[in-house]
C-alpha cells in the first residue's frame, strides 16, 4: 500500500505527462484540496473549466460538476474520481421528464436552474446560476420578468425575499443543508455569544434569518477573511473549515450540528467519495469519465455560457 507521500508524488507526475489539472470544490476531503492545482465553489470551478488549456480535467466534487465542465469543454477528458455514485440529492430532487412539464405549465416564465442539475435540466433552462451569482443574475432581468427558479427551494426563496422577482420554485432541496437545526445553532450561538453565523443559501428559512451572512461557499469564506470578529458558527457542508481555518488560522471556526447528527458536523457523503487515491486511479487511468450525449450538451452549455457571461 503506498503511503500519501508516495501517492501525492505519483499524482505530481501524471499531471505533468498527461498535461491534466486537478480542480476541487470546497466540501472535498482535507487531503484532496491540498493536492489541487485550482480550489473553488460551483461557480469558480466552471469558471477554471472554461479558461483551463489542460487535455484532462479531473474534476473532485460531485458528477454535476464533470457534466458542466465536459459540457464547456466537449474536447476535453473530464473525470470525477468519486464516480457516477458521486450524485447529489439536490440535482436527483428534479428529474428532467418532470421539470419539462412544470416548464410547459409555465409558458411565459425565463427558466432558471441552478448549477446542482443534470444536463438534461441544463439544456430546459435560460441560464444556469450558482449561488455566488444567482442574486446578481436575477436583478439584471427585468422587474416584470416571470421567473421560474429550480430546484433548490431554499435558494429560490432567500433570492426571492432579497428581490421580491414574480417567482416560482421547484420544491427541490440538498438532504445536507436541508436538515440543519435552528435550535441546535441557537444553542451554540448562547454558548459562543461573539460568534457570527454564516449560512448558506440552501439552507432552511429559519436558518438564513439568523444568519450574520449568506452566501455560496465563496462568499462566506471570503466574509470570514475580511470580518473584524474571532469566531463564526458554520452553516454549511462541514468541509468549507479546512479552507477558512487555513486562510484565517488566528479564528475560530465551529460547524454547525444537523437534525438527527450523532456528530458535531455535517457532511456530504457524496463529495466525501473523491479520494486521493481515487484521484490517482483517475489520473492514471482515465476513468470514470464523464460523457454528456451531444445534443444535450449542445442545448446545455448555453445557459452555462450565459450564466458566466453574465457574472463577468
Ligand atoms: P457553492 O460552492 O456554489 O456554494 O455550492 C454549494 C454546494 O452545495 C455544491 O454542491
Ligand atoms: Fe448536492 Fe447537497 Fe452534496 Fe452539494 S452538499 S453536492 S447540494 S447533496
Amino acid at each position: 500500500m503506498e503511503d500519501s507521500a508516495a501517492i501525492i508524488s505519483e499524482i505530481n507526475r501524471l499531471k505533468k505527462e498527461k498535461n491534466a489539472i486537478v480542480m476541487a470544490h470546497y466540501y472535498q476531503r482535507e487531503e484532496v484540496q491540498d493536492i489541487a492545482d485550482r480550489i473553488g465553489d460551483s461557480l469558480a470551478l466552471a469558471q477554471f473549466a472554461a479558461q483551463t488549456d489542460a487535455d484532462m480535467i479531473v474534476m473532485c466534487g460531485v458528477h454535476f460538476m464533470g457534466e458542466t465542465a465536459k459540457i464547456l469543454c466537449p474536447d476535453k477528458k473530464v473525470v470525477v474520481p468519486g464516480g457516477r455514485e458521486a450524485g447529489c440529492s439536490l440535482a436527483d430532487s428534479c428529474e428532467a421528464g418532470a421539470f419539462r412539464k412544470f416548464v410547459e405549465e409555465h409558458p411565459d416564465h425565463t427558466v432558471i436552474s441552478y448549477v446542482n442539475t443534470s444536463a438534461a435540466v441544463k439544456a430546459l433552462t435560460d441560464i444556469v446560476v450558482t449561488s455566488g451569482n444567482a442574486l446578481k443574475i436575477v436583478e439584471s432581468l427585468p422587474a416584470d420578468e416571470k421567473i421560474i427558479f429550480g430546484p433548490d427551494k431554499n435558494l429560490g426563496g432567500y433570492i426571492n425575499s432579497v428581490t421580491g422577482r414574480d417567482m416560482v420554485l421547484w420544491p427541490g432541496a440538498c438532504h445536507v443543508h436541508d436538515r440543519f437545526s435552528l435550535q441546535a445553532i441557537l444553542d451554540m450561538k448562547k454558548q459562543n455569544p461573539g460568534a457570527k453565523i454564516l449560512v448558506h443559501p440552501e439552507c432552511k428559512r429559519q436558518l438564513q434569518i439568523v444568519a450574520d451572512k449568506v452566501g455560496s461557499t465563496a462568499a462566506l469564506l471570503a466574509f470570514a477573511r475580511e470580518d473584524e470578529a474571532d469566531k463564526y458558527i458554520v452553516v454549511t457542508e462541514s468541509g468549507i473549515l479546512h479552507e477558512m481555518q487555513r486562510a484565517c488560522p488566528q479564528k475560530t471556526f465551529l460547524p454547525a450540528p444537523a437534525e438527527d447528527a450523532e456528530c458535531q458536523c455535517n457532511e456530504c457523503e457524496y463529495m466525501k467519495l473523491g479520494t486521493l487515491r481515487g484521484v490517482l486511479e483517475a489520473l492514471r487511468s482515465g476513468e470514470p469519465e464523464v460523457t454528456v450525449d451531444p445534443e444535450v450538451a449542445a442545448l446545455a452549455v448555453k445557459p452555462i455560457e450565459r450564466m458566466l457571461e453574465l457574472s463577468k
